[in-house]
């Protein structure tokens, strides 16, 4: 019997996640190293390439998420990115993290979706308006960036005068969940400390005069009677709702347009028949995802379809390439707005720390695509896309439009 293959295997396939080639293109990457496996060693670790070891992996509670394993690798041992990093939800397990999400699922209700529906029509309609009163546009600075600020700013009770300074903080912030951390960590560090005094002063206004927002949802935990969040832990939720729902929001729409781009019929198709914009947006998650699970490291040694995983290695659940695996998904490089979708896409992730914000990024994005493919029929590309690199939140970071 043949030994099972370790993770440092010469004979597992290699990609080089860092690599400016690798972002550029990741699904040809994702496509060649999955021919022979279902995994591939990368500089920080595995990566996991077909959706059962995926799906696997983010169910898994033999693994935990990285958390302060990526600051360890960083070289990051104290100061405020590592007490921040051990308070906010997405790093929390066991009680800790379920005591948590049970307070912050109290709060952020479908109620809250549906308060912001008009709100969130009304602002993409003005952008809209604005981008068709031209023929070209950098689409991420024009509307895939500010749209999604004003919806979790109101969302938050922000006022509209605050959204452009914690929009700057929050792109500062998505750089710590990046292989930059070292290099840029006083940024980071200065963004975090900007938006925790930002959301210390907004829980003291709000405590004063409670809105319909979801901050003041959460303060009002304190007086309901059971368990609340302490002053710490609003602060982080505040600040993890504000950085998560924000920058993935701004790359998957900014993913979604450039797929469209590329796809002029589908394109035609939405403007037509707005009623598939749901089913659109969804397979707009599904082939071109800007997440994807966070890293999780394994707690003891596992033995998983024949591969063996030493306690403390570090693996990659890729949610884009799951989303590509044609044991699930058919001629999975085809983009077909008409998909029937047996199985869920997994750019939200999966298991208990499955995405909180997702209803409202599927609404968001559902929305916004068929009004825009009304008023933009034409749309192409005006140039090279720009893509993010090295980030687990994947988008163009600028992407030149004409229409
Ligand atoms: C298209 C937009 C979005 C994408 C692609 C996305 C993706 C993800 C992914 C991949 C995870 C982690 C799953 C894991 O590692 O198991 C996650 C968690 C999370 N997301 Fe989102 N997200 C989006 C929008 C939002 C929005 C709008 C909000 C807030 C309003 C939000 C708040 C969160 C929070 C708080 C967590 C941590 C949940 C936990 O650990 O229990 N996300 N998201």
């Amino acid at each position: 019997m043949s030994a099972a293959p370790t993770t440092t295997g010469p004979e597992a396939p290699f990609i080089d996640t860092l690599s400016a080639e690798y972002d550029s293109d990741i699904h040809a990457a994702h496509r060649r190293a999955r021919e022979s496996a279902f995994y591939a060693r990368t500089p920080l670790g595995l990566i996991f390439l077909d959706y059962e070891a995926v799906h696997w992996l983010l169910h898994e509670r033999r693994f935990r998420l990285q958390g302060n394993d990526a600051l360890d690798l960083a070289g990051i041992p104290a100061g405020p990115l590592r007490d921040w990093f051990g308070k906010i939800l997405s790093n929390k397990e066991g009680a800790p993290h379920q005591r948590l999400r049970r307070l912050v699922s109290r709060a952020f209700t479908p109620r809250q979706i549906d308060r912001l529906r008009p709100m969130m029509r009304a602002t993409a309609q003005e952008f809209i308006d604005s981008l068709a009163e031209r023929h070209a546009s950098e689409f991420v600075e024009d509307f895939a960036a500010p749209y999604p600020v004003r919806v979790i700013g109101s969302l938050l009770g922000v006022p509209a005068s605050d959204f452009a300074r914690f929009h700057a903080w929050s792109r500062d912030l998505s750089l710590a969940f990046g292989s930059r951390i070292a290099s840029e960590r006083p940024r980071i560090e200065a963004a975090l400390g900007n938006l925790c005094d930002y959301a210390d002063g907004l829980v003291a206004r709000l405590r004063r005069k409670p809105g319909e927002d979801l901050t003041s949802a959460l303060i009002a935990l304190e007086s309901a009677g059971g368990e609340f969040l302490d002053p710490d832990e609003l602060r982080a939720m505040i600040t993890v709702l504000i950085f998560g729902g924000q920058d993935t929001t701004q790359c998957q729409i900014a993913c979604s347009i450039a797929t469209f781009a590329r796809h002029p019929d589908a394109w035609h198709f939405l403007a037509a028949h707005p009623e598939h914009a749901m089913r659109a947006a969804e397979e707009c998650l599904r082939f071109e995802g800007s997440g994807s699970g966070n890293p999780r490291t394994a707690l003891e040694d596992i033995d998983y379809r024949g591969l063996h995983i030493p306690a403390g290695t570090v693996v990659l659940p890729s949610a884009p390439a799951a989303n590509r695996d044609p044991k699930v998904y058919p001629d999975p490089d085809r983009f077909d707005l008409l998909r029937e979708h047996d199985q869920p896409q997994l750019t939200f992730g999966g298991g208990v720390h499955f995405c909180l914000g997702a209803s409202l990024a599927r609404f968001e994005i559902g929305e916004v695509l068929p009004m825009l493919a009304k008023r933009i029929p034409e749309l192409a590309l005006d140039g090279p896309i720009e893509w993010r690199r090295g980030s687990l939140i994947r988008g163009p970071e600028r992407l030149p439009i004409t229409f």
